[in-house]
């Protein structure tokens, strides 16, 4: 009889109200079944943490559900599969999934059966790319700028708030590709320093020097709030926001977009800690100035990237020849080992992050 192979992953324990902590998680040794026909058997390499996973851990969408507690967490994996009894994948094969938040894992080679097990293609970039530039971050900005923002070559003046973060950075520096007015917020003065001189947008602010700087002089100096911060940026109105943190930053795009501006609403990280507290608590109030978006005729549009995988094949051109070209890159916040995790979770809604947000897990064969 062979030993059972032994997984770490990490289970949720608690439905955290308000801020989540490390303690909301845990870490867990189970033993892998023995494979079956029709399955593989992958360990991951690399997984990423997001935002939008502070929903579900609170509570379920339309469309995806809540988080089981003491079981694994999912979120985008890619790893290398290390036995196959399938015909349809090989061992050696990489693989991208949403099996993240654990070490090892066996699917079947189903893929009808909305298994979302994908094979990648190490030769065309490094593997963590697909879950990257390549993958969600990388697809996340190019549909809301391109379909959901509809994005004007060369006219439109841009305000993306987290630029510094996976998906804003990425938006950034696709704006600033097709020659668009850029301007981007960030939490601290080294991720405005990277704004300007690396990713090299037009305009950029610390919007938490302008909070510090209303509390120094507490009073609420309409001077330096971000909305005023927008008004100077933007003399003649923002044209698309992407917004990836709602919230304050939303109000204040709202005032100060063009007639038709759109806005893109893609993630609400300030908000999203407020979700699942009781009706009682201090719940944020939505934008208090959305009576602008009738009188400026202001198209507010969310979207989520996984329904519009029909465009996948164009954002993939697209994307390898801008990496080609040298014209795009993103940069990566590194946590090494599972138990890390959290940490690194927790992390994006401190900013500890600039760019994309992964951690390694295990290596290649
Ligand atoms: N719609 C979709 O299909 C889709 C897909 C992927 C991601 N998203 C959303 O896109 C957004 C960005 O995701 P990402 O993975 O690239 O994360 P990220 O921007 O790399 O990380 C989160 C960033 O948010 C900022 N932040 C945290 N708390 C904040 C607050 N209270 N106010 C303002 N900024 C705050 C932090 O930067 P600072 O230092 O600047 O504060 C942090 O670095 C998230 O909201 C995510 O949920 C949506």
């Amino acid at each position: 009889m062979t030993d059972k192979l032994v997984s770490k992953e990490i289970h949720l324990t608690h439905r955290p109200k308000g801020f989540v902590t490390e303690q909301d998680f845990e870490i867990v040794q189970v033993e892998l079944p023995e494979l079956r026909e029709g399955e593989i058997l992958v360990r991951n390499i690399w997984m990423s943490v997001d935002p939008h996973m502070r929903i579900f851990l609170a509570q379920g969408t339309r469309s995806t559900s809540v988080y089981k507690l003491n079981k694994p967490l999912s979120g985008g994996c890619v790893g290398q599969i290390i036995a196959s009894k399938s015909d349809k994948f090989k061992e050696g094969d990489f693989v991208l999934a949403d099996n993240g938040w654990r070490e090892y894992w066996i699917s079947n080679d189903n893929t009808n059966n909305n298994n979302n097990v994908t094979v990648i293609d190490p030769k065309i970039g490094p593997i963590q790319h697909f879950l990257g530039l390549l993958g969600i971050t990388g697809f996340t900005a190019y549909i809301g700028l391109f379909k959901i923002g509809g994005l004007r070559e060369g006219i439109d003046t841009v305000f993306v708030s987290a630029a510094a973060g996976g998906v804003g950075s990425v938006a950034c520096q696709i704006a600033k590709i097709k020659a668009c007015h850029v301007v981007g917020s960030a939490g601290t003065e080294d991720k405005v320093k990277w704004l300007l001189d690396d990713v090299k947008i037009d305009y950029a602010f610390n919007y938490k020097r302008l909070d510090e700087s209303i509390i120094a002089h507490s009073t609420t100096d309409e001077h330096n709030d971000i909305s005023s911060e927008l008004k100077r940026a933007c003399p003649n109105g923002i044209d698309l926001y992407f917004d990836n943190v709602g919230g304050k930053h939303l109000e204040a795009a709202i005032d100060n977009m063009s007639l038709f501006g759109r806005i893109v609403l893609c993630g609400a990280t300030s908000v999203y800690d407020s979700i699942g507290t009781n009706a009682n608590s201090s719940l944020p109030s939505g934008p208090s100035n959305l009576s602008l978006a009738i009188s400026n005729r202001l198209r507010l549009q969310g979207f989520v990237y996984s329904d519009h995988n029909n465009i996948i094949p164009n954002f993939q051109q697209s994307m390898s020849n801008w990496i080609r070209e040298d014209k795009i890159s993103l940069k990566e916040t590194i946590y090494d080992g599972l138990e890390s995790a959290p940490k690194a979770f927790l992390g994006l809604f401190k900013g500890e992050n600039i760019g994309r947000t992964l951690v390694r897990i295990g290596s290649k064969i």
